[in-house]
């Protein structure tokens, strides 16, 4: 792999590339590809600085990035794009833009819809300001649709690797089933029989994503503050790539993220040693993401350096700057990097 791609830096399990990912996946071997987990530049009406497509430009844009997508990706691999709500200008009637991608992904390069997911931001800030605050004739918008799409109908899955917590009541329900149910066939049709109350170390979780966009303190933030740079201006939250990579991959798969941004998917995946490329086409974005993958061992004035290395167009190996294997935490195959 180094010696196909212009990488700007490497780490133990993946590559940062500065790049037009159409560029660079056309690069890539076909079917090679577990998992492609991203969140693309929304056609938001308020630009953001890395820049915005038209909405009429938007679905024909994308739909060029997914086509290959789906030629790169082993047949059980999966697509999962997040796509946050949008208005049409001018009016309080949202866009349908997500959903018509959505038929498009599906009907036009042959995708299958494996489950649709929201996420649900409690942090989001109300928005747009002219119907929520001041005419309050519309409510906050705190929901992001993620479409996990499928190249077959089978592709590789696992749900018990991303179990949630029992709820207070499920844990009492298995401490002493007989007080709490009788085996039966529920109204709804539902047959629940005595393994209901099996404990199989947590429940299955929703489609529903409960996960706050609050970081402030990780140790990107305090490089970037220490540094003087401006952080990523829309992140997604570690939580949301963890969810589906550890769901949809095992150790050692290849996970892509094509608008990598400040490369919380590389990071994650690092994490989950699972092997990794992300691809972003604005420089400044990925040398300051290096600062994600650098422990608090190494000076600010040493990784400052390497940003600016990064910015100059060289080449770096930080491999021997990340934490050691004895630095993470191994938990039933839950990895956890100690460090952020
Ligand atoms: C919504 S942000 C992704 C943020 C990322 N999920 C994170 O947690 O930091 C989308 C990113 O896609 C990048 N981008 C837009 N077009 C691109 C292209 N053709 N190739 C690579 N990156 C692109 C933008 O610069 C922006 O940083």
């Amino acid at each position: 792999m180094d010696k196909i791609f212009k990488y700007s830096y490497k780490t133990r399990m993946g590559f940062m590339i500065n790049d037009d990912s159409l560029q660079v996946l056309n690069d890539l071997t076909d079917n090679e590809i577990n998992l492609v987990i991203t969140s693309p530049p929304f056609p938001l009406l308020r630009k953001k600085e890395y820049g915005n497509k038209e909405q009429f430009e938007y679905i024909d844009w994308l739909l060029t990035f997914a086509k290959l997508v789906y030629k790169k990706l082993t047949p059980d691999g999966s697509f999962v794009i997040d796509l946050g709500g949008v208005y049409q200008k001018g009016v309080p009637i949202r866009s349908l833009y997500n959903f018509r991608l959505l038929l498009k992904l599906c009907d036009e390069i042959g995708f299958n819809l494996a489950e649709e997911f929201y996420w649900y931001n409690p942090s989001k800030l109300p928005s747009p300001i002219e119907w929520v605050n001041k005419r309050k004739i519309r409510t906050k918008d705190s929901v992001n649709t993620v479409w996990w799409l499928s190249k077959t109908e089978n592709p590789k899955s696992d749900v018990s690797k991303v179990l949630v917590p029992y709820s207070e009541r499920m844990k009492k329900l298995i401490k002493s089933p007989s007080k709490f149910y009788k085996p039966k066939l529920r109204p709804s049709g539902h047959n629940i029989g005595k393994n209901f109350s099996i404990n199989n170390g947590g429940a299955i979780p929703s489609n529903l994503l409960n996960i706050p966009n609050s970081e402030s303190n990780s140790l990107y933030f305090r490089r970037c503050k220490a540094a003087n740079i401006k952080t990523h201006p829309a992140r997604f939250p570690e939580k949301l790539p963890k969810f589906f990579i550890k769901m949809l991959t095992d150790e050692g798969d290849l996970v892509v993220d094509i608008f990598a941004g400040s490369n919380t998917t590389g990071l994650v995946s690092e994490k989950l040693l699972r092997k990794w490329i992300s691809i972003e086409n604005r420089l400044d974005y990925v040398s300051s993401s290096v600062f994600r993958f650098i422990d608090e061992s190494i000076s600010n004035n040493q990784i400052i350096e390497m940003h600016n290395l990064i910015n100059d167009g060289k080449k770096l190996d930080i491999s021997n700057y990340q934490p050691t294997q004895s630095l993470f935490d191994v938990d039933n195959k839950n990895v956890t990097y100690s460090l952020s």
